[in-house]
């Protein structure tokens, strides 16, 4: 099984990864990012949509939404947040290395870090090309990381974080050369203790851009921060968007 694959990584570090101040930061984006923006009624794809932490704030702002996720529990999860915001959302379980509906979106996001999942450079190169086949033309992909530049000026310091009531400590590792990154998590509660390790490719601005131009993306631009801000020294995560011509 790949470390994706487990379902118990998802559910036990869900108040951590999906937490309810991420829910609200989302919810602001999606309202005020002008990386974000889009007219009423358009279709939005969620790769990766989780417990639909944007699925659910693109449908209260009018779009038509499909979140795509491998995860049963998760799904589970963005249904039930979408019922309680009174929104309609089609929710499929799927791997993103064969989910493609051709000429479908105006946009996909691929948010928090759900895009370079897999080890096989090809794998994640097949992303973005069924994402490619998956938009009309037009349609705009923007995939949210966080990518080498940031690990590196950041650096990998074991970081010790209060959650509700317990103690979360995460450290990072940059490994193969700095092509992937993994994340161990170490969280302590209720006199139990729970681990998890999470991994994923660690792209450069310049990788990124190029691989969505070998997957045939037009106009690919790049920033550091959902204001639209540069991709530069001061940059919180990176983002990438290209358009299907
Ligand atoms: C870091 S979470 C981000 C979730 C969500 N985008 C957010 O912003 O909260 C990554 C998500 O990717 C999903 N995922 C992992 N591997 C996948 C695959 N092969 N196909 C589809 N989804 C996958 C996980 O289940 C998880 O929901």
């Amino acid at each position: 099984m790949e470390w994706f694959e487990d379902e118990a990584l998802w559910t036990g570090f869900s108040e951590v990864m999906f937490s309810a101040e991420r829910a609200a930061e989302a919810a602001v984006r999606v309202a005020a990012s002008p990386l974000l923006r889009l007219p009423a009624g358009a279709a939005v794809l969620d790769l990766g949509c989780g417990p639909g932490t944007y699925t659910i704030p693109f449908a209260r702002r009018g779009a038509t939404v499909t979140g795509v996720d491998l995860s049963a529990a998760l799904l589970e999860h963005a249904a039930a947040a979408a019922a309680e915001a009174g929104v309609e959302v089609r929710l499929i379980r799927a791997d993103m290395r064969r989910f493609a509906e051709p000429y479908r979106f105006d946009l996909a996001i691929s948010m928090y870090t759900s895009f370079g999942l897999f080890v096989e450079p090809e794998q994640n190169m097949r992303v973005l090309r069924n994402v490619l086949t998956s938009l009309k033309p037009g349609g705009r992909l923007l995939i949210d990381l966080y990518g080498k530049e940031i690990a590196a000026r950041d650096g990998q310091e074991p970081k010790v974080v209060d959650v509700n009531g317990g103690t979360l400590l995460v450290r990072g590792t940059v490994l193969h050369d700095w092509t992937r990154f993994r994340d161990d998590f170490l969280l302590v509660r209720d006199g139990q203790v729970r681990t998890a390790v999470v991994e994923h490719a660690l792209y450069s601005a310049a990788e990124l851009k190029a691989m969505l131009r070998e997957a045939g993306f037009a106009d690919i631009d790049c920033f550091g921060g959902f204001a639209g801000e540069p991709f530069d020294n001061h940059a919180r995560r990176l983002i990438v968007r290209g358009r299907r011509a």
